[in-house]
């Protein structure tokens, strides 16, 4: 007999030219298992699992660009290069034969780039306005010609990613990242087109958005990220009430996302409580773009994202009922789940036959290795 976990999560929705076999994505996550920045067979070993139990799509890690200021460490995928794009292509052929979906995360970390950091360990990091997270100075204030070569960086990765049979892309424009630091205030203190004003501070994204566009089938699915919460820095905000946020969305939406993931660490937190409504962060997302919308956060285990959960704080298995009523009332599209699927391949398959006791808890064993 079909579960209510089944019927809610079982259908299939389309995404632009990705028809996604079901509601459930697993969440981006950086895991340092690709040497030289090249994915080898073990990372596809590791996807085609999830999307052999069910996983309807994927999103990698995050993956770097081709800009020298763009990686985080030696070992985190490139998204440029011949191996490096080799290797992803033998991913996306081992998700696709278990009739799964995937996406890479293009990402570039701006100004949380590490020093010396290969490949190019002189590269300096880099962002809107040379201000860290914490508002002190940090890195290189890009130019006017630098920012043209990260929006050339992210088209190309677009382009390849179409061309290597990638089902779609996701910009990583959340937790304070180089997308992210042109969106806050705090970090683009820049007075040229590219700040000022919160509309101003959009154009950094959008810009992207639009080159992507210009490179990729106009309905090869572009999705952004983003998020009110930055690195270790969990109470800053974006947007404080519906208006702020649908400000800084439009102009995203209008220059060509097709779906937005919103990053929250709590699914059933209301966003804005003032507001009266029950909705979180992706159920606003949704109401005020009218785009599809990933929710995600906490799912499925008993404790938020926090700093300890890069290296297995752990956290218990807890019922999914609340997220399938949010669900069933349209709130969001996709959910996407992150360390109750790293710590359970089978996650997918067994919520969906309600198994729940049958997961398997978050514990540092799910980030040592990579199964
Ligand atoms: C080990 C680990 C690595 C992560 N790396 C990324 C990343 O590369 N990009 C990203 O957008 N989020 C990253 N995240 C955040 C997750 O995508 C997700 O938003 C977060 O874990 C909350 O979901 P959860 O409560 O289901 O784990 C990472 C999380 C973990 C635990």
């Amino acid at each position: 007999m079909s579960t209510r976990a089944a019927q809610l999560l079982s259908r299939p929705f389309a995404l632009g030219s990705a028809t996604l076999p079901n509601r459930i994505v697993m969440a981006p996550m950086t895991r340092q298992f690709s040497p030289g920045g090249i994915p080898g067979d073990d990372v596809a070993v590791y996807y085609a699992r999830r999307a052999a139990a069910g996983t309807g799509l994927i999103i990698t890690e995050g993956t770097s660009v081709d800009h020298p200021s763009a990686g985080f460490s030696a070992d985190v995928p490139r998204f440029h290069g011949e191996e490096p794009l080799a290797g992803w292509a033998r991913v996306v052929e081992a998700v696709h034969a278990q009739g799964g979906k995937i996406m890479p995360q293009l990402w570039h970390v701006g100004i949380q780039r590490p020093a010396g950091a290969p490949p190019f360990p002189d590269a300096p990091p880099v962002g809107p306005s040379g201000i860290g997270i914490d508002g002190t100075p940090a890195g290189t204030a890009l130019t006017l010609g630098d920012i043209d070569d990260v929006i050339r960086a992210f088209a190309d990765a677009a382009q390849e990613a179409e061309r290597i049979g990638f089902d779609g892309i996701e910009l990583h424009g959340a937790h304070g990242y180089l997308i992210d630091q042109f969106l806050w205030e705090r970090t683009n203190q820049r007075t040229d087109a590219y700040g000022g004003d919160p509309l101003s501070r959009t154009k950094f994204a959008a810009d992207l958005v639009t080159a992507i566009r210009e490179r990729v089938a106009p309905d090869f699915p572009v999705v952004l990220r983003f998020s009110q919460w930055k690195s270790e820095n969990y109470g800053v905000r974006l947007a404080e009430n519906p208006g702020e946020l649908e400000a800084l969305l439009t102009p995203l939406a209008d220059a060509g996302v097709d779906a937005f993931h919103a990053s929250g660490r709590r699914y059933w937190q209301p966003e804005f409580p003032d507001s009266g409504s029950e909705l979180n962060i992706a159920g606003w997302t949704k109401k005020v773009t009218g785009k599809p919308v990933i929710t995600v956060g906490s799912v499925g285990l008993n404790k938020e994202f926090e700093p300890g959960s890069l290296n297995g704080a752990t956290a218990a298995v807890e019922s999914i009922e609340r997220l399938l009523d949010r669900l069933e009332q349209d709130e969001f599209d996709l959910v996407a789940v992150g360390r109750a699927l790293l710590a359970d391949p089978r996650w997918a398959e067994k919520v969906l036959d309600d198994r729940i006791p049958d997961l398997v808890p978050f514990s540092k064993a799910a980030v040592e290795t990579l199964h």
